[in-house]
Formats: C-alpha cells, structure tokens, sequence
C-alpha cells in the first residue's frame, strides 16, 4: 500500500461506516500521517484546514464527504428524509472553500445523483460511493493525459519552475502541473525543478519538493522573491503551474503569487504554461474578475511556523491573506488540458475547447 496516496476510501461494509482516509498535508514533509474522517464535519474542516488541498484533490474528498452523511440504514427508511439530508451535506461542504471550482463540480456530479434518483435508499447510498469512486477514478486519467499533452511543451526545457503545489498530493495522483514533468522522467528526460516555495503556506517547499524528491525528480526550493533573478539569470527555460479556476477568457485563478510569476516571465520571455482538467474551467464567468479569492486568516502570515512559535508581524498591525490571485489570459502561453492544447487562450478558443 503507498502510504503517500492523497486520498483513499473504504465504502461502508457489514454494519461498518464509510471512510475518508486523507494523507495529511499539513504535516509534510516532516511526518507521514493520515487523517480518517468518518463524518462531514471532520471532512470539512480537513479542506478547509489544508489537510487535503489543490483544487482537484479538494472536489474528489468533497464527493467521498457526501457518503459519509448519516442517513438510517433502516430498509424502510424514507427516500426524500435522505434526499434533504444528502442536500444538506452538499450544501454545506460547499462553502468550505470558494475558489476552486472542481470543489463545486463535483457536488454537483453528486447532486444529480440525488436528485434524480428513485428507489430504496441503500441503493441511493450505493450510487453515491460509486459516483464518488468515478470522479476519483477519472481525475486519474485526466492528469495522466496532461501530462502526455504538456510533455512536448517542455520536452526541449533543461530547467522548470513551478508555483504551489499542482502534483499527485493535489490530485489523484500525477497531478496537473507535475504531470508533465513525471512523463517525460519516465521517458527517460529529466527535468531539473525550481519549486517556488509559496509563502505563507509553504506548498512549494513543503509539498513540491517534497514528492518531486520522492520521485527521484531533481529540484530546488528558491523562495517567491527570487524567481526575478532565477529568471534574468537564464536558469529557467519555461514555468508551469496549475490552476483553480479558468474563466471563459482563459484567465487563471491560482494560488497568490502566480499572478506576478506570469508578469516576470513575460518580462523576460520564458513561456508561461497552465495545465488544469477541463472540470477547472468555470465558462459562465466571463472574466478572471469575477473568480471569488479566498481570503484566509492574517495568522498564517503572522506566525509562519504556527502559533505555537513567536509571531513575526507586530501585535496591532494589519495582515492580508488572499489565497489565491488571477493571471489575466494575455500572459498565459497555452492552457493544457486532458483534451489538449489552447495556445494562447481566449473566450473564442476556450469556449470551442469546452464544446460549450
Ligand atoms: O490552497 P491550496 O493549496 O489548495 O492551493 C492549491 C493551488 O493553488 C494549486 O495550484 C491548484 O489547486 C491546482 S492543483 C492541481
């Protein structure tokens, strides 16, 4: 069994509840460890907590979440109770977290199950751990094919950065960003990582590093301010990162920071690649403007080793803490998808991508 899976399931069996079984990512890298949620609640504070986190990873616990919702195993339980209490938890798990939009993909996926369905509710149970286990088993295959249609955009590249955290810990496995980067190390390429270490969280030093390293993947942690002079010095060849949410115009909501990577590597003529599943794109946004940003609590800047450790901003002064910022899609050089390539985006090109 890989311990290092991001998220694992154990459906409800002989009397025994569903399980939720997450690789804790706020312990990493020092501590391999799992959480096991076997309720709603503990499945919501896990996302909004971070200890499942990236945007895909975030709507396949979300999806598993709405089989742990108590309903009576009694046969002769009543079908619309259910219902409004399967309602209930989708509703709920949907404001965990606002702006990755794979979180409300999937409990839609999972509301379409409910609503349309008819019979007895152990089949309703049975039907919703089996959705939950789709959406899982597809976000498998869609990152291994973006990483098949991402790896010729890098295959002349010596040197990648990446921001955050967009690999197997954010997704299924292989990931959307890194994904290109394991294929081509299959293939035999490798690629040397610059992984930015992505304050306040840390997802880059933290996480990146931390699979890339277990994947015999070489790569090196350079804090956000110095991607600048990585970049003018010419030690980096293109940057790829992931994405929470793609408005219609191709513009890209991605963990804070992305924004001014995109502006420096335009500045100094690196490409600029975003790979994501075609489930991050939110088409009835017509703008990047429109993307809700996460705001987070200012303690996470303040007390960047916990609040167990000395604070390091003065008591009394303000902090922000957007989570995430919008690259506008004039930046962007291609969009990778499961479906293929969107060299330099826009509304016309995104949209006959979608087939929307
Ligand atoms: O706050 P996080 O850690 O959930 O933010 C994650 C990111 O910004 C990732 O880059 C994004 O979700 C893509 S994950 C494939």
């Amino acid at each position: 069994m890989n311990e290092a899976e991001t998220i694992r399931y154990h459906a409800a069996q002989n009397g025994r509840p569903a399980e939720l079984d997450l690789l804790d990512q706020t312990k990493l890298p020092g501590t391999l460890t799992r959480l096991v949620c076997t309720t709603i609640d503990q499945t919501y504070d896990a996302i909004q907590r971070l200890v499942v986190r990236g945007a895909p990873a975030i709507g396949i616990a979300a999806a598993y979440g709405v089989t742990l919702t108590p309903v009576s195993a009694d046969a002769n339980a009543s079908l619309s109770d259910a219902q409004a209490l399967y309602r209930q938890t989708i509703d709920h798990l949907a404001t965990s977290r606002p702006t990755a939009v794979n979180l409300f993909w999937a409990l839609d996926r999972m509301r379409a199950i409910v609503d349309g369905f008819s019979g007895e509710v152990s089949e309703l149970r049975k039907q919703l751990a089996t959705e939950a286990i789709r959406i899982h088993e597809d976000d498998r295959e869609m990152c291994r094919a973006i990483g098949r249609n991402g790896a010729p955009l890098l295959a002349d590249c010596k040197r990648v950065m990446t921001h955050c955290n967009a690999g197997s810990l954010a997704t299924s496995m292989w990931g959307t960003a890194l994904a290109p980067m394991y294929h081509l190390h299959e293939a035999g390429h490798t690629l040397e990582v610059f992984a930015d270490e992505t304050r306040p969280l840390l997802q880059g030093a933290r996480l990146t590093a931390w699979e890339l390293h277990q994947a015999g993947i070489p790569v090196t942690v350079c804090t956000d301010s110095m991607s600048g002079s990585l970049m003018r010095q010419g030690r980096v060849d293109a940057v790829i990162v992931g994405a929470d949410r793609i408005a219609a115009n191709g513009d890209v909501a991605n963990k804070i920071g992305t924004y001014p990577l995109a502006v420096l590597a335009k500045y100094h003529d690196i490409p600029f690649y975003v790979a994501a599943p075609t489930n991050t794109f939110d088409a009835e946004l017509e703008s990047g403007d429109l993307i809700p940003i996460e705001q987070r609590n200012g303690d996470e800047v303040s007390y960047p080793c916990g609040t167990d450790a000395p604070r390091q901003t003065p008591e009394g002064v303000a902090v922000v803490n957007p989570a995430f910022d919008v690259a506008p899609a004039e930046l962007i050089t291609a969009l990778i998808t499961e479906k293929g390539v969107i060299p330099e985006p826009n509304t016309e090109k995104v949209l006959a991508h979608l087939g929307a």
